[in-house]
């Protein structure tokens, strides 16, 4: 059993991830953190409360709101890919009496802050604890500041984010993630605990499709495989538009996958570097992969490769 903290910013692909940790028995999420990124951080934590609705959960992890912005630069959102709400806009669902499809799980949401949140987590479970990082890494760099001793007994930190051999997905060279908020993905990346990366080189190997996604939900009529439906709608779509095909890359749901089934993961150790400063590269990851040139001293495992329908199949088994 794996003790994880989650940090997200949900965010459609973040509810995938979410859904799929909880239905993994070999994790036990401690707690979940929100930080600003697809939506502002106020919206994700409502979207983090919408989605462990959907869960009908028993007991909820501990839940705390993180930063509202990024260490340096002003926020970025991306409610062109994730729908006004962050969560293809299944708040505004109704039932027919006109209530919430989608209602807010009656989960308590921690008067900490998501940084104290961590602290005290990766304080109660030392060395046992792996943080997965779904979303910009500043509640992270700032738990860091505030305790690098603390933030030492972590285990390992897992983060979704970077682009090496692939263009990236805000700029032609950086990635979201790190494009949000690039000077914490720099201080993450050369602080002294073993940090595991999934770039797009890897999350680009998996499109969940509109027609496997339908095939696996239209005949289950459950409230998980109604809600994948629901929620996933306007980011397939703009995906149709804007990248051109019907479906959506399920990024944050890899690195829950290297927790739940690290077999059908392939990783390369680099050392990695973030642009701080560019104009036209700001947010960019920059590291050799190819292991001629692979630096002396690695501080980070990239993943290069992903097996990418067993994994597919691996998602939805756990979520049936
Ligand atoms: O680039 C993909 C990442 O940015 C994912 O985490 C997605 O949720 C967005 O946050
Ligand atoms: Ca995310």
């Amino acid at each position: 059993m794996q003790r994880i903290l989650i940090d997200t910013d949900p965010g459609v692909d973040d509810a995938l991830a979410i859904l799929l940790a909880m239905r993994s028995p070999e994790l036990h999420i401690e707690a979940i953190t929100t930080v600003c990124g697809n939506v502002p951080v106020t919206q994700g934590t409502e979207n983090l409360l919408r989605i462990l609705e959907v869960l009908d959960l028993e007991e909820f992890p501990l839940i705390a709101q993180g930063e509202v912005q990024p260490l340096v630069k002003p926020l970025v959102t991306a409610a062109h890919v994730h729908g006004d709400d962050g969560l293809g806009n299944v708040s505004e669902l109704q039932n027919a009496d006109g209530s919430p499809l989608y209602p807010l799980a009656h989960a308590n949401v921690s008067s900490t802050s998501g940084v104290d949140l961590i602290l005290e987590m990766v304080t109660r479970y030392p060395d046992e604890l792996t943080l997965v990082a779904l979303g910009p890494l500043t509640n992270i760099a700032k738990a860091i500041r505030e305790d690098a001793a603390k933030m030492q007994r972590l285990q390992k930190i897992v983060v979704m984010g970077g682009a090496f051999e692939e263009y990236g997905n805000v700029t032609t060279t950086a990635e979201f993630n790190i494009f949000v908020d690039p000077h914490a993905a720099h201080e993450v990346f050369h602080f002294d605990v073993p940090i595991h990366i999934v770039p797009l080189d890897a999350t680009h190997q998996i499109i969940l499709t509109g027609e496997r996604l339908h095939a696996e939900t239209d005949k289950r009529p459950d409230r998980i495989s109604q809600f994948l439906r629901d929620a996933t709608q306007s980011c397939m779509e703009f995906y149709r538009q804007h990248i051109g095909f019907w479906g959506f890359h399920i990024h944050d749901a890899l690195p829950i996958g290297m927790l739940t089934c690290p077999a059908y993961f392939e990783s390369v150790p680099a050392h990695v570097q973030v642009e701080t400063e560019g104009t036209l590269t700001s947010g960019m990851t920059v590291a050799y992969l190819r292991h001629e040139r692979r630096h002396p001293n690695p501080n980070a495992q990239v993943c290069i490769k992903v097996a990418a329908e067993a994994f597919l199949d691996h998602f939805f088994e756990r979520l049936r």
